[in-house]
C-alpha cells in the first residue's frame, strides 16, 4: 500500500492525542498528478463498511471512483462553487450517500451512522498517507442522475481524497486556502461539565 511522506503538524492540540487524528487536516491543494490504486480505495472503503453503526444497521452506501474515470467526472460535475474549482485535482472522489430504507429501525441514528463510516474512511486514507477533504456542497440530483441511482439512495456529502501538494502547481487562489489559520472552540464551549 502507498505510504506518503508529509511531517508538518497541522492542529497545536491542548493536550497530545494520535497523531494520526492531530496530522489530520483537509487541503484544497490536492496533487493533480497523484494516482490512487484500486487496492487503497478499496481498502478506504472497506474502512467505511466496517464502523459502527445503531443495531448494525449500515444505513449507508459508497460510490467510489478514481480521477480519469466517467464516474469520477459525474462527481465532479455536481459539486458546487469554489469545491468545484480544486476537488477535480483528488486522486478519489466517494459518495458517502444514506439508504434510510435499510436503516428503518434506526432511522434517527442514519445520518450520524454514515459520519462514522466517513470518519473511518478518512483513518483510513490518513493511514496510507493521503489526505481527505469532504464536502457538503454538491448537488445531489446531478449524482442521481449521472450514475442512474434509485430513489432509495441519498448522497449526503463528497470525500475528496488525494496527496497533497504545496507545490507553484496548485493555482494560487487554491494554495491561499490552506495557508488559513486552522481553529477550533476552546475546550470550555465543548465540554459542558468539567471532569
Ligand atoms: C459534512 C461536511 C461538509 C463539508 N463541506 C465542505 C464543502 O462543501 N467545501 C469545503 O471546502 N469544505 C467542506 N467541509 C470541510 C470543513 O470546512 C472542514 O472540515 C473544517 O473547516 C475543519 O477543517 P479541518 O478538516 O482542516 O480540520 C465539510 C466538512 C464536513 C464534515
Amino acid at each position: 500500500m502507498t505510504q506518503i511522506a508529509e511531517t508538518q503538524i497541522r492542529n497545536i492540540t491542548g493536550t497530545p492525542i494520535a497523531p494520526i487524528l492531530a496530522d489530520r487536516w483537509s487541503p484544497r491543494g490536492f496533487d493533480a498528478s497523484h494516482e490512487i490504486s484500486r487496492d487503497d480505495l478499496l481498502s478506504i472503503v472497506e474502512a467505511a463498511r466496517w464502523a459502527p453503526s445503531a443495531g448494525n444497521t449500515q444505513p449507508w452506501a459508497f460510490i467510489a471512483a478514481r480521477r480519469g474515470t466517467p464516474e469520477f467526472n459525474t462527481i465532479a460535475g455536481s459539486l458546487a462553487g469554489f469545491n468545484s474549482a480544486w476537488a477535480g485535482r483528488a486522486s478519489a472522489l466517494i459518495v458517502f450517500a444514506t439508504i434510510p430504507a435499510r436503516g428503518q429501525k434506526m432511522a434517527r441514528w442514519n445520518e450520524y451512522d454514515l459520519g462514522q463510516a466517513a470518519a473511518s474512511a478518512t483513518v483510513q486514507a490518513e493511514y496510507l498517507g493521503l489526505r481527505v477533504h469532504q464536502m457538503g456542497g454538491f448537488d445531489a440530483n446531478v449524482i442521481r442522475e449521472g450514475l442512474e441511482l434509485s430513489d432509495d439512495v441519498n448522497p449526503l456529502t463528497v470525500m475528496a481524497i488525494g496527496a497533497y501538494d504545496d507545490s507553484d502547481s496548485v493555482p494560487a487562489e487554491i494554495a491561499q486556502r490552506d495557508l488559513a489559520d486552522r481553529r477550533r472552540l476552546p475546550l470550555e464551549q465543548v465540554v459542558l461539565v468539567s471532569f
